[in-house]
């Protein structure tokens, strides 16, 4: 049993000395609402009020465990007036209808990707925060983690020079060949793999490096993109129009002048490297789901620089694979509770970061204007079957 729902209120302060405190509310106590219930444990400063799923045994199941108050109607969630945030940890085809709800009731929201399923819906949703005066805020939070900070202050930092080319990798490897009726959450919810495949795993992964590469170069002006899908069953018995695009990449044109490729599937290995390719350097992220994954910079030529390094390099004509290892850049500590591999991230960070905001009358890093933006991009990639060249509409 966790005591994540019977905690005191605590709060703690900003560079302001201003006490933040928020009270958040959980609407879909599925797969991922486990991994936000382990890391709520790093932000003492939420406090969880009370939780909602239209599942009543998923709801019985996930309050029990955490000890958490359950709500009998999204509509009593949204009435209790001291609930200031709500989590929208729904599926993607629940996203626009509860965060749209939730806004109109005056709450501030916080949604995990993405926004909604069509562009038109998600930009509704922005305009309707933006109305209200409330903050929309969203998942992935991965680029607010320790090696996303780390990355964001070499590249501004100019340890890889000017920044040519960027290529990032969300390979997930046909996960659909694992035993995925036994995966269970902590709580004991199964992994969604009809929903997972019926939505596409490009847009459920794309805006893990989407986030850090936007936060980094800013908005993307134009992207080629295409999709297809390779394996038409995923063994769980769904006919093939019911099952996403599994391949997507796009070659993004952001307005700062930077070119990255961003690659998407179930097919290949897996693979969650990105490489940040400068004139004075490469710099290398191993996996984009470690809040302190490893960070390396070798020369531009892609070599360690070190004698070490050389030999390696050397050696690689000879041996299977390829290394990234250069000289190691420091990722700052973190104490606090994260999920298991391969899900290593703070998921509270997000909604914690958005409650700052709120109490400093400041936008969130990644608000709502940003997260649209994000969201534009992964719809399009995952929507592109046979290709297109999409100029973006959405701005942050
Ligand atoms: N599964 C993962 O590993 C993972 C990781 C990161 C992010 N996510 C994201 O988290 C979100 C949820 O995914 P999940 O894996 O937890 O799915 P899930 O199916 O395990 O859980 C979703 C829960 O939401 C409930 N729900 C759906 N619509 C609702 C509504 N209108 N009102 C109340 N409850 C409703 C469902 O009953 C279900 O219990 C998705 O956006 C997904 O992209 C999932």
């Amino acid at each position: 049993m966790h005591s994540a729902g019977r905690r005191r209120r605590t709060a703690f302060f900003t560079a302001s000395n201003q006490r933040v405190e928020m009270k958040i509310a959980i609407v879909g106590c599925g797969y991922v609402a486990d991994f936000y219930m382990t890391t709520l444990a790093n932000h003492p400063e939420l406090e969880l009020g009370g939780v909602y799923d239209r599942d009543a045994g998923r709801l019985a199941a996930f309050s029990r465990h955490y000890g958490a108050k359950a709500f009998g109607s999204l509509a009593a969630l949204l009435a209790d007036r001291e609930v200031g945030l709500v989590l929208n940890l729904t599926n993607p085809h629940s996203h626009f209808a509860v965060t749209k709800a939730a806004l109109e009731a005056g709450k501030h929201v916080y949604s995990e990707k993405p926004l909604a399923m069509a562009y038109e819906d998600a930009e509704s949703l922005v305009a309707l925060a933006e109305a209200k005066g409330l903050s929309l805020s969203g998942a992935p939070a991965s680029s607010l983690g320790e090696a996303g900070a780390a990355v964001k202050a070499a590249v501004a930092a100019g340890k890889v020079g000017r920044v040519r080319l960027v290529y990032a990798e969300l390979e997930d490897g046909p996960v659909f060949l694992e035993p995925l009726h036994k995966w269970r959450s902590v709580s004991g919810a199964p992994w969604p793999a009809r929903d997972e495949f019926k939505v596409g795993c490009i847009l459920e992964h794309a805006g893990y490096y989407l986030t850090w590469m936007c936060a980094m170069f800013g908005p993307v002006e134009r992207m080629t993109t295409f999709a297809s899908r390779r394996y038409d069953d995923k063994l769980t018995g769904q006919p093939p129009p019911e099952i996403a695009a599994d391949f997507s990449t796009a070659c993004l044109e952001f307005a700062s002048g930077v070119v990255a490729r961003i690659t998407c599937g179930l097919v290949a290995p897996q693979d969650r490297s990105l490489h940040i390719v400068g004139d004075e350097g490469v710099l290398t992220v191993m996996d984009a789901w470690a809040s302190r994954g490893a960070i390396y910079l070798r020369s531009p030529t892609g070599e360690d620089p070190g004698l070490a390094g050389r030999l390696l390099h050397r050696l690689q004509r000879h041996l299977p694979g390829r290394s990234f290892l250069g000289r190691r850049l420091p990722v700052a500590k973190f104490k606090g509770k994260l999920p298991a591999y391969p899900s290593c991230m703070d998921f509270a960070r997000g909604p914690a970061s958005q409650a700052a905001a709120i109490a400093q009358g400041e936008t969130p890093q990644l608000s709502a204007r940003f997260v649209l933006h994000i969201t534009e991009i992964a719809l399009a990639m995952q929507g592109a079957l046979g290709g297109a060249v999409v100029t973006l509409r959405s701005r942050f």
